[in-house]
């Protein structure tokens, strides 16, 4: 029988003799991470898609960041770790639905999370993560954005640029957006001197609460260099975990035991393994024409995020 250690040295052989990046979102398990050339959040993996040297990278997350890979480096084979793994937020928005938004609101520039499909990103103007989007709407020109699709993470970012005007659809992530305001008030009351750290996918009804509000990112480092001695963490789970590896001396607490993302828990160190033996995962391959017309909306997020 296979143990861990075994399987995560057969990974660290085979990646380096077959010259495969492994690039793992920080939602992954902890025995995954210790085998990826780099762990961090969407747009850690955006900017690290981008600069790979090596000519195959696996994507241990879900499948909009494996495209996301393959949109910013169309001649590199690029492998989804689990075939099921996707976001459901991806799929909330039909191209047919924006163009008709688009009718609507013609003045408006249109902002995609980029948790959205590559076709969707094709008739989008920009696309931003948690960690960027703040930046990246503060240097465009237009004061005018239409927020599609997470309204949460939407209201979060309109709150931080009142001179800019938002219009916003009813769309979000579900995990993230489960999460209510008792279970702040009774996880405060059960530590009352922790640090509320909370991802802007939530509810605007848990992120008032927050001493920090940030991407998965900016979660674990506010984690690290604060002094502080306890934390309720507010997103996927794994973060409390992986946080109390990098900080055993600090206590993390989850601010709901629900907050788990099925689609991210699904790769398992095998599924890389068998990815790397040609035997598992799936092959991105999009069309020249969304990858051409999807990449502008990822390159304006790179430029205007810099
Ligand atoms: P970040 O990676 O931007 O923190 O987003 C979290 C998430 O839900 C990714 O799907
Ligand atoms: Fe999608 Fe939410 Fe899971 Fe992230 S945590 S992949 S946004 S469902």
């Amino acid at each position: 029988m296979l143990t861990t250690t075994t399987l995560q040295n057969e990974i660290i052989r085979l990646k380096k003799e077959l010259d495969v990046c492994i690039l793992a979102h920080a939602y992954q398990s902890h025995d995954i991470w210790e085998v990826a050339d780099y762990v961090g959040d969407s747009y850690g993996l955006s900017v690290q898609a981008a600069g790979a040297k090596q000519q195959t990278v696996l994507m241990c997350g879900v499948r909009f960041m494996a495209e996301t890979v393959k949109i910013l480096s169309p001649d590199k084979r690029v492998i989804l770790s689990h075939s099921q793994a996707g976001c459901p937020m991806a799929e909330q928005i039909t191209v047919d639905e924006i163009n008709e938004l688009k009718k609507q609101y013609p003045d408006y520039s249109v902002v995609a999370y980029i948790n959205t499909t590559s076709q969707l990103k094709t008739v989008c103007d920009v696309c931003v993560t948690s960690a960027s989007a703040v930046k990246v709407i503060d240097n465009m020109d237009s004061d005018k954005i239409l927020f599609i699709p997470d309204c949460n993470l939407g209201a979060w970012v309109a709150e931080k640029l009142p001179h800019k005007q938002f219009k916003f659809v009813n769309g979000g992530c579900p995990v993230h957006a489960a999460v209510r305001e008792d279970d702040v008030l009774h996880a405060k009351k059960l530590h009352p001197d922790a640090k509320l750290l909370v991802h802007p996918e939530c509810l605007s009804e848990v992120v008032k609460h927050a001493d920090y509000a940030g991407s998965t990112t900016g979660i674990m480092d506010y984690a690290k260099s604060c002094p502080a001695d306890e934390y309720i963490v507010g997103t996927e789970n794994s973060i409390v975990q992986h946080l109390q590896y990098a900080c055993p001396d600090k206590k993390f607490y989850p601010l709901s035991k629900d907050c788990v993302c099925n689609n991210m828990k699904l790769t398992t160190l095998v599924d890389i393994y068998n990815c790397l033996r040609g035997a598992g995962g799936e092959d991105i391959s999009l069309s020249p024409d969304v990858m051409s017309k999807a990449r502008r909306c990822i390159d304006n997020m790179l430029a205007l995020g810099n």
